[in-house]
């Protein structure tokens, strides 16, 4: 009973939803009922709590949790609510549940518990589509397509080179991701409010209850440190540019006819009948901005807090939350368009040809010869203006170096570089884009996803 005058002084109210986080608190129901468990066994443990008042809580969490979070009695947040629960049941000595902790250890370790499994089904979902991508490349490693500088044609590549570009970012990505997963699976537990407790508590065994890797060791850091949210976040938002950088290409690809993407991720118009529109990759496209809008909230909210604990930590949270669920549906949904797309090789390769994108491997050759490579430059640009074939390469060669083509090259190299395949075929260098090279890198690619 005296409970529930503290509570109803404290937290009634006109501002009582205002202050409340139940909205944002379901996501660590199952955290909290995790964390309160370690805390009362280490308590029993440690002959804090006689072990009859231990078993009846964690007789009571067990039920607690069968009758799930919509039934929790009302409270300020879900750690109110559970320990109200678990005092109705058990009676005054369920409140023996909360020695020598505060609810700002506790939520800090809500969070970190739970977001350690968001990151972890997040890197699990990246490396799948990096299986994707790869698959993908490898069957496409010998499909020539147009490259891109400034969105222009620049020099022919293949499909797998391209795709294994984004798999390598990712990979980064997921290193991001575990980097900052390692400093978020840390223990804040028995920080207490922020000052400790005079309770002889093992803040190592709660942590070892709750898989973490070690405890946050300053009690006030414990409690008031949310570095681990941005750093999360930010790892997000960096996948998140990745992400955005891939569905704007294939939104462009698609556009141009050079990738046809199922229908399964595309889209009609309500009015005209022919539209087949890529809006699944528009919507990953733009899940760059949620992420960076959580980052941003994220920074903001945290920018200039006093130590310790102060309510702002509890409007933080969600920021987090929301850049976690939107980058990871918008890998899955990235993963399924790019495992589900066609890539038409007539089509591409002879794009690849276009707008004298083998310019540059008919300078190569040149420069290959003993031209240098500037005066090569030259030649080539002169070629190309007069049509970009091997009568206008012979004849500019003749212009530039009063030479026939004849005696600067041989002929059937460059006429080979004039053609899309052999252009990228001989571009074997190191991460380049010739079927060999691009198996070399599988190699690598391969070698990291089986680490
Ligand atoms: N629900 C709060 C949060 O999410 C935890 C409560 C700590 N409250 C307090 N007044 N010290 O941050």
């Amino acid at each position: 009973a005296s409970t529930a005058v503290r509570r109803d002084r404290f937290s009634g109210g006109p501002a009582r939803d205002f202050l409340s986080s139940m909205g944002a608190d379901d996501r660590i129901f199952q955290a909290d009922l995790a964390v309160d468990r370690a805390h009362v066994v280490m308590l029993a443990e440690q002959g804090i709590v006689e072990e009859d008042d231990a078993a009846s809580i964690l007789r009571a969490l067990d039920d607690v949790e069968a009758s799930g979070f919509g039934a929790l009695p009302d409270g300020e947040d879900v750690h109110e609510a559970i320990e109200t629960a678990v005092i109705e049941r058990v009676g005054p000595d369920g409140g023996k549940m909360h020695t020598a902790r505060s609810r700002n250890d506790e939520v800090a370790t809500c969070i970190r518990y739970r977001l350690r499994e968001d990151v972890l089904d997040a890197v699990e979902q990246v490396v799948a589509f990096r299986e994707v991508l790869a698959d993908a490349a490898e069957a496409e490693a010998e499909t020539v397509m147009p490259g891109f500088t400034h969105l222009q044609p620049a020099q022919p590549t293949t499909v797998g080179h391209y795709l294994l570009s984004y798999e390598r970012a990712l990979a980064r990505d997921t290193a991001r991701l575990l980097d900052a997963y390692e400093r978020v699976n840390q223990s804040p537990l028995g920080g207490a409010a922020f000052a400790g407790t005079p309770f002889d508590i093992d803040r190592q065994r709660t942590a070892e209850l709750l898989g973490f890797d070690g405890v946050v060791e300053n009690a006030t850091d414990a409690g008031s440190a949310r570095d681990f949210l941005f750093e999360t976040t930010s790892a997000l938002a960096g996948l998140s540019l990745t992400l955005s950088g891939l569905a704007e290409d294939l939104v462009i690809f698609a556009n141009k006819g050079l990738v046809e993407l199922s229908d399964d991720y595309s889209s009609t118009s309500s009015i005209m009948p022919q539209k087949k529109n890529p809006d699944t990759l528009e919507l990953v496209r733009s899940v760059a901005g949620d992420a960076a809008a959580g980052l941003q909230g994220l920074l903001t909210t945290l920018k200039g807090l006093p130590r310790a604990y102060n309510r702002d930590l509890q409007n933080a949270t969600p920021h987090a939350w929301g850049a976690v669920d939107a980058v990871s549906e918008a890998v899955e949904v990235a993963a399924g368009a790019v495992a589900t797309a066609e890539w038409p090789a007539e089509t591409l390769e002879a794009e690849a040809e276009k707008g004298f994108s083998c310019a540059t491997g008919v300078a190569d050759v040149l420069a290959m010869h003993g031209v240098p490579f500037r005066t090569a430059h030259e030649v080539v640009a002169d070629a190309g203006e007069a049509g970009g074939d091997l009568d206008a390469v012979a004849a500019a060669c003749e212009d530039v170096l009063g030479k026939p083509l004849g005696e600067v090259a041989d002929v059937e190299a460059v006429a080979a570089a004039l053609d899309p395949a052999s252009n990228v075929a001989m571009r074997d260098s190191r991460g380049g884009p010739a079927p060999s090279a691009v198996e070399q890198t599988l190699g690598v690619v391969a070698s990291d996803l089986a680490a």
